[in-house]
C-alpha cells in the first residue's frame, strides 16, 4: 500500500505558513509516500511564484498543481518549461506553457502520475476535460499505475461525473478550486477514490479565502471592490488516499481539516516508529 497527501488550494501567507509549519508532521503521522497540492493561490489568492514554487518544493511537496489562477503571475510562464513539477491544467489550449501532467516517484521508487485538467461549467470555455484527460491517462499508462487526478472545477455536476466517467481507470479523481470541502468523499465501486472538493488550505474566516467586508460590499452594493486576501483562522485542507500500488486500486480516502491549533498538536507529538 502507498498512502498519498492531497492538500487543497493553499491560499496566501496564511495557506503557506501551515504548510510550512504542519507537513512534516502530516507526513510523519500519515505515513505519506508523495505529496502533492494545488498551489495556484498561493501568491496572495492569484497565481505562483517561481520562489514561492521552490519553497514547496523544498518543503517536501512533490507536485503542484493549478486552474485558473495558474497564469496570474507573468514571471511563473516561463517556470513551467524549467520546472516539470508543477504543472497546470491539461486542458488549455496547445501553446500554452507547462503540461498537465508530471510522472513522479515515491521514496521507495513507485511511479504516480499526477494529471490536471479544468471544468468549462461556470468556467473558460478551454479544450474538453473529459476527453483529454482520457489521453493523458493513456499517455502514462505504461510508466504509471497509480495515477492521481485534480480536477480543477466550479459545478459539483461537473465534478461527479468525471469521478464516473474515471471510475476504475484512475487511482483517484479529487476536485479543487470552490475552496469549500465537501463530505463526500468514498472509494467508488471500480476503486477510484473521489472527493467533490478537498476545500482550501487557508484563512477559512474569509469568504473563499477573501477578506471579506470587500466581498460583503460588492453583494450588497453591486459596485466593484479590490479584493485583498484573508489572515484570520487559517486551516489546512487535504484528503489521504490509500492505494495499491500493483493494482492502481484505492482502498481508503480520508478527509483532513486542521486548525492552527490542530497542527501545532501534531508537530508536537512524538511520532511512533514505523
Ligand atoms: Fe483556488
Ligand atoms: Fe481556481
Amino acid at each position: 500500500m502507498i498512502r498519498l497527501l492531497f492538500i487543497g488550494d493553499i491560499v496566501g501567507r496564511p495557506g503557506r505558513e501551515l504548510v510550512r509549519r504542519g507537513l512534516a508532521a502530516i507526513v510523519a503521522h500519515h505515513r505519506i509516500d508523495l505529496v502533492i497540492a494545488n498551489g495556484e493561490n498561493a501568491a496572495a489568492g492569484f497565481g505562483i511564484t517561481p520562489d514561492l514554487a521552490d519553497d514547496f518544493f523544498n518543503h517536501g511537496i512533490h507536485v503542484l498543481t493549478g486552474g485558473n489562477h495558474s497564469w496570474d503571475k507573468k514571471e511563473i510562464l516561463p517556470y513551467f518549461d524549467e520546472q516539470p513539477r508543477l504543472i497546470r491544467p491539461a486542458n488549455f489550449p496547445a501553446g500554452a506553457p507547462g503540461r498537465g501532467v508530471y510522472v513522479a516517484r515515491t521514496r521507495s521508487g513507485v511511479p504516480v502520475a499526477v494529471i490536471n485538467v479544468m471544468g468549462r461549467v461556470f468556467m473558460t470555455a478551454i479544450d474538453d476535460p473529459f476527453r483529454v484527460v482520457e489521453a493523458e491517462i493513456e499517455a502514462v499508462r505504461q510508466e504509471a499505475k497509480v495515477i492521481f487526478v485534480d480536477f480543477h472545477a466550479e459545478a459539483t455536476s461537473e465534478k461527479v461525473a468525471m469521478g464516473w466517467h474515471l471510475d476504475g481507470r484512475v487511482t483517484a479523481v479529487v476536485g479543487t478550486h470552490t475552496h469549500v470541502q465537501t463530505a463526500d468523499e468514498r472509494v467508488l465501486p471500480r476503486g477510484t477514490a473521489f472527493i467533490t472538493d478537498v476545500g482550501m488550505t487557508g484563512p477559512h474566516d474569509s469568504v473563499i479565502g477573501v477578506e471579506r467586508s470587500a466581498i460583503l460590499a460588492r453583494f450588497l452594493t453591486a459596485l466593484p471592490q479590490r479584493f485583498e486576501t484573508a489572515t484570520e483562522n487559517p486551516r489546512l485542507h487535504a484528503v489521504v488516499v490509500e492505494a495499491d500500488e500493483t493494482s492502481g486500486r484505492a482502498a481508503a480516502i480520508h478527509r483532513l481539516s486542521l486548525s492552527a491549533q490542530d497542527v501545532e498538536h501534531l508537530a508536537a507529538l512524538p511520532v511512533a516508529a514505523p
